[in-house]
């Protein structure tokens, strides 16, 4: 199994490009599903997840091509697609759950895998499916399968959701984007990538309007059109670029974003002390003398991501006194502390709270990851860690981040993946 070497100490400094969200391209390409039109979408970032999503519609009958140089996917929908979507393509990836909405919607039928346990927490599917009945279908679950059918399509009705979930808002904006009439959408998640998401399907053709901030108005079509997008960048790999950088006191150049919407990011990152110049498409982040404490509560958009909580874990490990990290989000998303705790950082867990410990040393050790942003954690931590880290199963790691140790030691960091 592949693992990271990092020998810590460097700063990370110089310039580095940011890639497409994998949130983002998830949902638009389990979107496509809806139209039998041309699409093109860029800025693909090549990471596991989205390798597995194409997959998946490769496997249900989507022509896809993949031009990897140029981060572009081309997908056509020739023939009529399977509606099933088998266990081995779900049990990694949630994300594959989001084929459900689109296959219902357009053909009344679908069996989708319930998707894979995951470490963070049980992560259900019960708010997606709730919704999808309140449409008409009708919805079974057996040996680990969805099992919908909608004979008579989809219908378009008003649906509030009862916690505000990503995935579910992005599901049944999709499916209703083939249902009959109109549907009202109403506590809705409103992420950069679910707004990607509906900027997309208004290019193809699909009738939304966002009304207020979490509310959307759409109405069902029966024809699509030829389009192209262009993905919007990855909030959480900027995220983790800027903490790298500060834990190393190294000065970075981060391009290819859009400050404007990680504004919770970067006011948290101000509040430890970091200098953050804003520009336009980039930012310069700069080590500032003293990382200051903080206290961070995890919140759906437009608060603290979850995604982003374990990377700032490590950065309090270097604040000059204690912070603390509240997860809201999930109910299990500490895995990483027990990792941290064996390099020497001084974490207390008290329900959904950690208390972080500053101004302490870490010592390089043997890791091992246990989710996508855990795995992200201990690379950080491997960076300002005294000697030698080793990160076994960095699988996760590849599931969200585009060669993060090709960018990493382009920025100075000694990193080398081992086979
Ligand atoms: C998405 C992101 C993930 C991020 C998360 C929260 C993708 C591919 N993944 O995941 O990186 O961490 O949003 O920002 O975009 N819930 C239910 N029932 C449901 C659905 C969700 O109880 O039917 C709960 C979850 O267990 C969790 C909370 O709602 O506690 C939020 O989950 P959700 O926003 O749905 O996360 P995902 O869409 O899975």
């Amino acid at each position: 199994m592949e693992k990271l070497k990092i020998t810590g100490g460097k700063k990370i400094s110089g310039t580095v490009e940011v890639s497409g969200s994998k949130n983002s391209t998830l949902p638009i390409l389990a979107s496509t599903i809806l139209t039998n039109k041309k699409t093109v979408i860029k800025n693909i970032p090549l990471v596991r997840d989205v390798k597995t999503m194409i997959d998946l519609l490769s496997v249900i009958g989507s022509s896809i091509k993949f031009n990897k140089k140029e981060k572009k996917i081309e997908i056509f929908n020739k023939k009529k697609l399977k509606t099933f979507a088998p266990y081995y393509l779900l049990k990694t990836m949630r994300a594959g759950v989001l084929v459900l909405g689109p296959l219902l919607a357009k053909y009344g039928v679908a069996k989708v895998s319930l998707p894979g346990g995951c470490a963070i927490g049980t992560r259900p599917v019960d708010i997606h499916l709730k919704a999808l009945e309140k449409m008409g279908a009708k919805i079974k679950i057996k040996n680990g399968y969805i099992i919908a059918s909608a004979k008579k399509g989809l219908i378009g009705c008003k649906i509030k959701f009862p916690k505000i979930s990503v995935g579910a808002t992005e599901n049944i904006i999709i499916a209703a984007c083939l249902a009959k009439g109109k549907t009202k959408l109403i506590n809705c998640a409103y992420e950069p990538e679910v707004k990607d998401l509906v900027e997309f399907l208004k290019k193809i053709g699909c009738k939304i309007k966002w009304v207020g901030l979490r509310s959307l108005d759409i109405e069902g079509v029966k024809k699509f059109k030829a389009a192209s997008h262009e993905v919007v960048f990855d909030r959480i790999e900027a995220g983790t670029f800027i903490v790298a950088s500060a834990l190393t006191n190294g000065k970075l150049k981060i391009k290819n974003i859009n400050h404007k919407i990680m504004s919770a990011e970067i006011n948290s990152f101000k509040e430890m002390g970091l200098k953050i110049l804003k520009k336009r498409k980039y930012i310069v982040v700069s080590h500032s003398k003293k990382i200051k404490s903080i206290n961070i509560s995890t919140k759906p958009y437009p608060g603290f991501p979850t995604d982003l909580q374990a990377q700032i874990m490590v950065l309090m490990t270097k604040a000059n006194g204690v912070s603390t990290i509240k997860e809201n989000v999930f109910e299990n998303r500490f895995m990483h502390i027990p990792e941290l705790r064996r390099m020497g950082a001084e974490i207390e867990i008290k329900g959904n709270t950690a208390k972080i410990f500053g101004n302490v040393k870490l010592n390089g050790a043997e890791l091992t990851a246990t989710d996508l942003r855990a795995s992200a954690c201990l690379v950080l931590a491997g960076l300002v860690a005294t000697k030698k880290t080793i990160v076994h199963r960095i699988y996760h790691l590849d599931r969200g981040y585009e060669e993060i140790e090709k960018k990493l030691f382009k920025c100075g960091a000694k990193i080398k993946r081992l086979r």
